[in-house]
């Protein structure tokens, strides 16, 4: 059985949609740690109540990158998880760090890459005037939002969608895309 860490910044409804897959025996994985890098992020309570360990561990308490990713690799070590996956995790990993979880950590982006790297995606796809948008999960390296694509997934843009309208409709998309690509990745390791 594989094991998970899921880092988070926020609710986390990325984190519930692969905690609900695990819960598959024939998923291949369990969730280890739920990790977070602010003590108030929702998603911590969440992952709690269904038993899953957490940590939180707070970038602003670090004077750089290099402490505050030294502080989570502790936290790693006590865990041993084989995979990371970035569920809404708000912040930059050191080339370092990617590459010691090489092929090995996971991220979700909200656009359809190579398309709009980095933030705001979706009022960028409506600024450009696509008629879609949508999802994808990638392994991490050291380039934002640049590995290889595990897996896409992509919504229709209507008429007089907001930026909110489109990213609903795309999260929808995303707690399918993220389980169904973890788990191919899973099953790659074996
Ligand atoms: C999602 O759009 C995800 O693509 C991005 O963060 C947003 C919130 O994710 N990485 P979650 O609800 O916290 O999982």
């Amino acid at each position: 059985m594989k094991r998970v860490a899921i880092f988070i910044s926020g609710g986390g409804s990325n984190m519930l949609s692969l905690l609900d897959a695990m819960e598959d025996p024939s998923f291949g994985a369990q969730p280890v740690l739920v990790l977070a890098n602010s003590a108030k992020a929702g998603g911590l309570a969440k992952a709690a109540a269904r038993g899953v360990p957490t940590a939180a561990v707070d970038h602003r308490d670090y004077s750089d990158r290099a402490g505050f990713e030294a502080e989570i690799s502790k936290v790693l070590d006590a865990y041993k998880p084989d995979v990371i996956c970035l569920a809404g995790f708000m912040r930059v990993l050191t080339p370092e760090f990617t590459a010691q979880w090489e092929n090995r950590m996971l991220n979700i982006h909200p656009s359809l890459l190579p398309k709009y790297k980095g933030l705001h995606t979706h009022q960028r796809a409506l600024d450009a005037g696509d008629t879609e948008g949508g999802c994808s999960v990638h392994l991490v390296t050291a380039a934002l939002d640049d590995g290889p694509i595990l897996g896409q997934a992509s919504v229709p843009i209507l008429d007089g969608d907001t930026a909110s309208d489109l990213a609903a409709r795309v999260l929808v998309e995303e707690h399918k895309l993220y389980p169904a690509a973890l788990r191919k990745l899973i099953g790659e390791l074996e």
